[in-house]
């Protein structure tokens, strides 16, 4: 048989470890699939002592110094399952440079720097993959990147982070507000100790920028990415989402538009967002995700699947390793990064949308009048109106009644600008909730 395809893996926590794994137990077959065998020639990890189970691999391979591993010429692949910014840049940087391939699940560092290391790896002639770092074991990236470039996306929408739609998932089952469906996400495992970067949407707007880039052939990165997490959904949000037929999901959402000056643009955003039940993403639930992608010519498309975890996440970690290893060995690489189109991020401000709001409002004549009247001063038209309807927490309290309005779809801007007017009307008491619409219900 050929010599072997050598492999240098950065981590072996979580994903690394399941990594190692799979190459073990599925040895044979890789082998068979890429024409050659898999051979990890060097781990490198923070602490060599750390306990990590039974691992099958000799534990002279343990490194902690991972830019000397990357540097040495019996490395061909080198796989990246530490995550963060720097430094996994240097490393994957010098590797690809030198002309390695690479595979990595780091969604941060992609939504970050992409550009530099799909410059890299141009430069050095080596496979850029990254399947696994949006929506884990799901395969989305390849049929973006490959599948669907004889076709024009137009949208792509997808619950993208496992952990916020256990969370939303979990309010919405049991009533429980945000806080107690996150204790519930810890005490399970799906939140980390620290759960900032999923709560806030850091996350999911770190792979919306992955695929908007995928997608739209332009380069997309985090910071073009309007971002909103779910600390603010409330129970009661829960409850008048329900009263409307819907269900909330922190969406992440990337779609083309035109600009005022008739310019193509693209926009991407991460927000919570009620949909309706009837929608393909509201059956979506625990800590599963699925993207939604509309394309002309094919239609509509869901990918669905495990987005997070060891083994789903290493299973597209190794799907990458094969598709490189071929490709080393045919003395070939894959299609570079496309960014030829090079749109212009479109601002927040505006993207079409709904609004549903809640306010609390002094009972009296006239009212109404003046809330309507600052919708019609934006250009907001309003769709449905409700008062005092007991359904969804909204009920006449004498001299207080809760006002739930949804809007028509309007720019976010005149819709923000409209929110921010009626919290200054005398008769608002306060604005309970504000949370945008989609999906067309
Ligand atoms: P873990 O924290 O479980 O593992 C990180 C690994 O990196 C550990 O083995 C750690 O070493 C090692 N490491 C950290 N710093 C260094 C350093 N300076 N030098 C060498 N090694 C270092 O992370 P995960 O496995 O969960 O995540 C890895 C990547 O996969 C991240 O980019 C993450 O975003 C991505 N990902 C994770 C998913 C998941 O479900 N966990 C899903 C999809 C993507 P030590 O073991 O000694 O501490
Ligand atoms: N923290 C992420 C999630 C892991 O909850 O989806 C997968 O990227």
């Amino acid at each position: 048989m050929t010599s072997p395809v050598r492999l240098a893996l950065l981590g072996c926590g979580t994903v690394g470890s399941e990594v190692v794994r799979l190459l073990h137990t599925q040895s044979a077959d890789l082998a068979a699939r890429i024409g050659a065998p898999l051979e990890i020639v060097g781990i490198a990890v923070r602490r060599i002592g750390r306990d990590r189970g039974e691992l099958p691999v000799d534990p002279a391979v343990f490194t902690t110094d991972a830019l000397d591993l990357v540097k040495r010429d019996d490395v061909d692949v080198v796989i990246e399952c530490v995550g963060g910014i720097e430094p996994a840049r240097g490393w994957l940087v010098e590797a690809l440079r030198a002309g390695k391939s690479v595979v990595t699940a780091n969604k941060a560092l992609l939504a970050e720097d992409g550009g530099t290391l799909h410059d890299a790896a141009a430069e050095g002639g080596g496979d850029l993959y990254y399947e696994a770092a949006v929506a884990g074991a799901i395969p989305l990236l390849r049929p973006l990147r490959e599948s669907l470039h004889g076709d024009r996306i137009t949208r792509v929408t997808g619950i993208v982070n496992g952990t916020t739609n256990f969370i939303l998932s979990a309010m919405d089952a049991t009533g429980a507000g945000f806080a107690e469906a996150l204790e519930e996400a810890t005490d399970l495992g799906y939140a980390e100790a620290d759960p900032t970067a999923d709560v806030e949407g850091f996350d999911a707007a770190a792979k919306a920028a992955i695929l908007a880039s995928l997608a739209f052939h332009t380069r997309v990165g985090a910071a073009d990415v309007h971002r909103e997490g779910i600390t603010e959904v409330t129970a009661a949000d829960v409850i008048s989402a329900k009263a409307m037929g819907c269900t909330i999901k922190l969406l992440c959402i990337a779609a083309r538009g035109v600009a005022a000056d008739g310019r193509e643009t693209v926009g991407v955003r991460v927000h919570p967002a009620m949909i309706p039940l009837t929608h393909p993403l509201a059956s979506v639930g625990d800590a599963f995700n699925a993207v939604f992608v509309e394309a002309e010519a094919a239609g509509q498309l869901m990918f669905y699947g495990r987005g997070a975890g060891g083994a789903p996440t290493a299973s597209a970690v190794l799907g990458d390793v094969v598709a490189v290893s071929r490709n080393r060995l045919a003395g070939v690489r894959a299609a570079s990064e496309s960014a030829y189109a090079d749109l212009p991020v479109r601002p927040m401000g505006e993207a079409l949308t709904r609004y549903h709001i809640s306010l609390d409002v002094t009972d009296r004549p006239g009212v109404l009048a003046a809330v309507a009247g600052v919708f019609a001063r934006h250009d907001v038209s309003i769709a449905t109106v409700r008062q005092g309807s007991g359904g969804g927490g909204v009920a006449g309290r004498g001299e207080d009644a809760d006002l739930v309005i949804v809007t028509h779809v309007a720019p976010d801007a005149a819709l923000a600008a409209t929110v921010r007017a009626l919290r200054g009307l005398d008769t608002v008491r306060s604005v309970a909730s504000v949370l945008r619409v989609e999906g067309g219900a």
